[in-house]
């Protein structure tokens, strides 16, 4: 299975979240291929920042033909977890070709709704080409039992064919601690309500495939 963490927009928590999620595919005993397609390369820093190496392996691929390589790449890994490059251009555009399934993070904010809707077309322009190509967002950096929060869930809703998944990940310093050292937040703080909230995104997803390939 092939996950992209993608959004045209940066900041929205692309990284942390490949990263994080790469790190709970693998201990669940999968193997797991990260591959950093922004030319930033922070998921390749993350890897460097580390002082032993990850239990999953982390190559750069900022390429466009990336969707035309992924085959080879993903060939000995059961998950592999694509870190999205910003921007609409033929990177982002090969990181969509090269997913089944398109993770959009989203933050409670107007902003990050105005540039779902750039992903989001973009996505649907990938699916005339790959059938099988789903998407969903992902609310990140959730602030519970506020206002902007329910307004945001009404205003996805605008993006009928994107559903928005039931795990959202909290707003939590643990993400950045975690990240200055090198380390996932499940390695870091493996009780943490973040590492579980990680662990039930991975759950979710791999259920959902499941499903799908019943
Ligand atoms: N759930 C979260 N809680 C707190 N900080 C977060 C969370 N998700 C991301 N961040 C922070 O937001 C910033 C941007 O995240 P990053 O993963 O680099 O986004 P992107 O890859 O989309 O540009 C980073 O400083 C990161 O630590
Ligand atoms: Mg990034």
């Amino acid at each position: 299975m092939i996950v992209g963490v993608l959004n045209q927009k940066g900041g929205v928590g692309k990284t942390t979240i490949a990263v994080n999620l790469a790190a709970c595919f693998s201990q669940t005993g999968r193997r797991v291929l990260l591959i950093d397609a922004d030319p930033q390369g922070s998921a390749l820093a993350w890897s460097a920042a580390r002082q032993a190496d990850p239990d999953f392996v982390v190559v750069g691929m900022a390429k466009p033909t990336l969707h035309r390589e992924i085959a080879v790449l993903a060939k000995n890994y059961d998950v592999v977890v694509i870190d999205g490059a910003p921007r609409v251009n033929e990177l982002g555009r090969a990181a969509i070709m090269a997913s089944d399934l398109a993770l959009i993070p989203v933050q409670p904010s107007p902003y990050d709704v105005w540039a779902a809707a750039e992903t989001v077309q973009l996505i649907r322009e990938a699916q005339q080409f790959k059938d099988g190509l789903r998407s969903a967002f992902l609310v990140n950096r959730k602030i519970a039992n506020t206002a902007i929060g329910r307004d945001f869930h009404a205003a996805l809703a605008q993006f009928p064919d994107t559903p928005v998944l039931d795990v959202a990940l909290a707003q939590r310093v643990v993400y950045a601690e975690s990240a200055a050292r090198g380390l996932s937040v499940p390695e870091a703080a493996p009780r943490s309500e973040a590492a579980r909230e990680l662990q039930s995104l991975a759950e979710l997803i791999i259920a959902n495939k499941e499903r799908l390939a019943a």
